[in-house]
């Protein structure tokens, strides 16, 4: 059939500009910077490096995200004209004119802008004050609030499609008036869940981290996954991918894949607008960050960048697929509750450990001076049975009985107890399974972890998205 002419999109390609702009302001400030943030007090030691001591470094600047993040959000706000160029054309007659402005579409961009804002203040006052996980983890609801606002304004979709599969498994089971059903409406439960989402989404990113380059590539990979996924739903794809995913024969669509249609088309650009700056920014700053890291990106770069995914997923109606890029995260969120949530020990640092023997790094520890509470002691043999942690047992010398001899039963297990069990991080996880690694190659293989999910991500979304998503 014959494809529509290819759109044209001057926007996206001004974003593209942006984007290299973004890449080298990047890579041009944060070194400009650095010795002003330690001059300030806003270091790090490397934990991870021979040589280097909590009391006398050497110093790398911390908080680098603070120069990432006004970068973008300035070019951010240059940007905003470009979106809507074809109504300023109006003015002299030829365009759509003034009374034609998509506030809608202008007041989402805004609200998106208000958040990242607020997410990259409060991450810089972590930066500084080192507020303890726990009260920090609460922060972004509040930053969340102007985007979810917005989304309750543009019509504030509360619906989620139901899989047909279960509607038909709920009918089999006995529940009547579930057959056929598509959707059900999760009214303000939806609100709470789009909430808890940049909860999720900042913290997550910034408790993967202590290896050089590890937060940066975490963010640089899922924006990067976002922003295909984008592309996905534009009209933009050559004849020959439609014909191979057997999308040919849909004359309304054109060239675009059958899921998206108009206004999808809009809330994906708005998405491609704010993660091909950041992918810029993110590739600009890992040029530092990167083994041997000569910049820290502190916990104002994880707000920030959790922050904008949190955002265009709200505004673009795509957290489902958001969640799916976060599956490492998700592993490492899980894994994480019980040291999180006080069932076993938490101290300030989970970060591998480093071998100056080897210059290799193994999993850090959480150590036991006496024998750990029974809760600790079967949440670690349970997951110790699925070999997400390492523990180390010592012998126990039993105490001697009344009579002054201790019996030792023969053929008896002898009793011991739990010294240590490596903390429970998918970092650590990583050293457990595939035994000590280099820094860099660590960072490597989550980098792969995180690709690999992406992959399996888009399979979920698009192959069983029938399953999952009700097609
Ligand atoms: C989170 C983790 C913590 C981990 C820390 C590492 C949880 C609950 N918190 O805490 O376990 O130890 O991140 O960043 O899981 N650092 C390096 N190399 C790097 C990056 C950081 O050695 O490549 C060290 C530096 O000493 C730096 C410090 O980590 O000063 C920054 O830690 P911070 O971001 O403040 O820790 P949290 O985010 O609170
Ligand atoms: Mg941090």
């Amino acid at each position: 059939f014959p494809l529509p002419p290819q759109p044209t999109y001057p926007a996206l390609q001004a974003n593209v500009g942006f984007a290299l702009l973004a890449f080298i302001g990047a890579v041009l400030s944060v070194p400009e910077v650095g010795e002003a943030f330690i001059a300030k007090g806003l270091k790090g030691w490397d934990q991870l490096k021979k040589g280097s001591n909590r009391n006398t470094g050497p110093w790398i600047p911390e908080c680098l995200g603070l120069p990432c993040a006004s970068l973008y959000l300035l070019l951010m706000m240059l940007f905003i004209p470009f979106p809507f160029s074809h109504i300023f054309q109006g003015t002299n007659g030829n365009g759509p004119g003034r009374e034609a402005f998509p506030k809608g579409e202008l007041t989402l961009y805004l609200s998106s802008l208000l958040s990242l804002l607020t997410a990259t203040m409060l991450g810089f006052i972590d930066d500084l004050f080192d507020i303890r996980w726990r009260h920090k983890l609460p922060i972004p609801l509040i930053a969340a609030v102007p985007t979810l606002v917005v989304y309750y304004a543009e019509g504030g979709w509360t619906w989620v499609v139901l899989p047909e599969s279960l509607g038909k498994l709920l009918s089999y089971l006995g529940f009547s008036g579930w057959e056929g059903t598509k959707s059900i409406d999760l009214g303000f439960l939806y609100y709470v869940y789009l909430a808890l989402l940049p909860t999720f989404t900042t913290n997550s990113i910034n408790i993967v981290a202590g290896v050089n380059g590890v937060e940066v590539t975490q963010a640089f990979i899922i924006a990067l996954s976002v922003a295909f996924n984008d592309l996905l739903f534009l009209p933009i794809w050559p004849r020959w991918l439609l014909v191979l995913l057997g999308n040919v024969g849909n004359p309304d669509e054109g060239r675009m894949l059958s899921w998206a249609a108009g206004e999808v088309v809009k809330r994906h650009l708005m998405s491609l607008y704010f993660m091909v700056p950041l992918i810029g920014v993110c590739a600009g700053f890992l040029w530092h960050n990167w083994y041997p890291a000569t910049a820290f990106p502190g916990d104002t770069f994880c707000y920030f960048t959790g922050m904008a995914f949190a955002a265009v997923a709200i505004q673009g109606h795509f957290s489902k697929t958001m969640i799916l890029f976060f599956l490492p995260q998700i592993f490492n969120f899980i894994l994480s509750c019980p040291q999180l949530f006080g069932l076993v020990e938490c101290p300030r640092h989970r970060l591998p450990h480093f071998n100056p023997s080897t210059g290799l790094l193994t999993p850090s520890r959480v150590v036991f001076d006496k024998a750990p509470p029974f809760k600790t002691r079967i949440t670690l043999e349970i997951l110790e049975l699925f070999g997400l942690t390492e523990i180390e047992r010592t012998p126990v010398h039993e105490e001697p009985s009344k009579s002054g001899e201790s019996k030792p039963k023969s053929g008896a297990k002898k009793p011991t107890r739990i010294v240590s069990a490596s903390n429970l991080t998918i970092l650590n996880y990583l050293l457990v399974v595939f035994g000590p690694m280099h820094e860099q190659t660590l960072c490597l293989a989550l980098g792969a972890v995180q690709v690999a999910s992406s992959v399996l991500a888009f399979g979920i979304r698009y192959g069983v998205g029938s399953l999952v998503y009700g097609g």
